[in-house]
């Protein structure tokens, strides 16, 4: 069982999942967290910029911080961006994880590795860890072969997941896209036939938090425990939210102009990590409770009034305890 108090590094704690587990971890561990081009001060942790490219940097931050345990977020994760620059995405979404891996090699670290739904192609659905996986776009193959550097080390947990929750940035996750569309009164377009097991990622949070302390390792499909399709969501979101669902029209997603392919079925199995684990994951319902709970106790202001700071770099090193923790 690990303690609580460890030092922890966080990879992209200025994206949106990254952010959000910082919130959540911050005041069980002493986290690091690694911004690149969006700059981010958020008080209670370190943060730091860091190219993930340059392992040299990456080598030096680890041995002075060590951290016994990295939540590896970081990565090139709009689907279109990446098709459109497959070099680029295959050095940040697999040789950045080669370079932790080969660095943190034969260390007392736990590796978390966020992979995604996004590995499977979204034919068959329900999709389990035995099942193949067969990524359609160049993201979703560079998370796997991701997930493959990551499996050279055995101290590892790999989550293929999907999840919405509170941008630092200004993009939006889907819940977050949905809200706004909703509030300014225009219209949705749903795909009634695009499923998923998103889960929210103060949710998800809790899982990898239970996983790091249950000492797990290898590769876990890590959702909800039901799925619904997109349309089904946005209504789900209008409901808790109080807003007219007549704003929200069912589409097909063959009807969407998307240049990258995208599996239609991205619903997930998440039998073996509730039983490994002996935890019950949260319903899309309950996720979406939970992002609404977050939104009317002012969690998305909080968290975007700590983006783009003017801070000074490095200021932090070397990296003593805080003292009033
Ligand atoms: N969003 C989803 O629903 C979803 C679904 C499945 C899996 N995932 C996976 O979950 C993880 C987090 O996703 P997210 O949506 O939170 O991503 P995100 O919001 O797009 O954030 C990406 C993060 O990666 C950082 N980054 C990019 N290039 C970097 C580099 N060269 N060096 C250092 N940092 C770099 C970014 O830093 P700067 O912005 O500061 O440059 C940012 O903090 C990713 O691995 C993604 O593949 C996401």
């Amino acid at each position: 069982m690990k303690k609580n108090n460890e030092r922890m590094l966080i990879t992209g704690v200025s994206g949106l999942l990254g952010n959000n587990l910082a919130y959540y971890f911050k005041n069980k561990h002493e986290i690091l967290g690694f911004y690149c081009s969006h700059p981010v001060s958020i008080a209670g942790i370190k943060t730091e910029k860091l190219d993930l490219l340059d392992k040299s940097s990456i080598k030096k931050v680890i041995q002075e911080f060590k951290p016994s345990i990295i939540i590896h977020c970081a990565s090139l994760a709009n689907v279109d961006q990446c098709e459109n620059a497959p070099e680029i995405t295959y050095k940040i979404n697999v040789l950045s994880t080669k370079n932790i891996v080969e660095i943190i090699a034969n260390k007392d670290i736990t590796l978390v590795y966020i992979s995604s739904d996004s590995v499977y192609d979204g034919v068959l659905g329900n999709f389990s860890e035995t099942d193949n996986v067969n990524p359609l776009n160049c993201y979703g193959r560079t998370k796997y072969e991701g997930e493959l550097e990551v499996l050279k080390e055995e101290n590892c947990i790999i989550l293929r997941t999907n999840f919405f929750g509170w941008n630092i940035q200004d993009k939006k996750s889907l819940g977050e896209w949905m809200l706004d569309e909703l509030k300014a009164g225009r219209q949705i377009k749903g795909f009634k036939d695009a499923y998923f097991s998103s889960i929210y990622t103060f949710e998800l949070a809790k899982v990898i938090d239970i996983a790091i302390q249950n000492q797990l390792s290898g590769v876990y499909n890590c959702g909800s425990a039901d799925s619904c399709s997109k349309y089904e969501f946005s209504l789900k979101i209008a409901d808790r939210f109080s807003f007219e669902r007549t704003l929200i029209v069912p589409i097909s997603i063959d009807d969407f102009p998307f240049k990258v392919k995208r599996g239609k079925n991205l619903s997930l199995n998440v039998s073996k990590l509730q039983k490994s684990l002996d935890y019950m994951l949260p319903t899309i319902d309950q996720s979406i409770d939970e992002f609404y709970k977050d939104y009317r106790c002012g969690l998305p202001k909080k968290i975007m009034q700590n983006r783009f700071e003017t801070r000074k770099e490095s200021s932090f090193l070397p990296y003593g305890r805080p003292k009033h923790r």
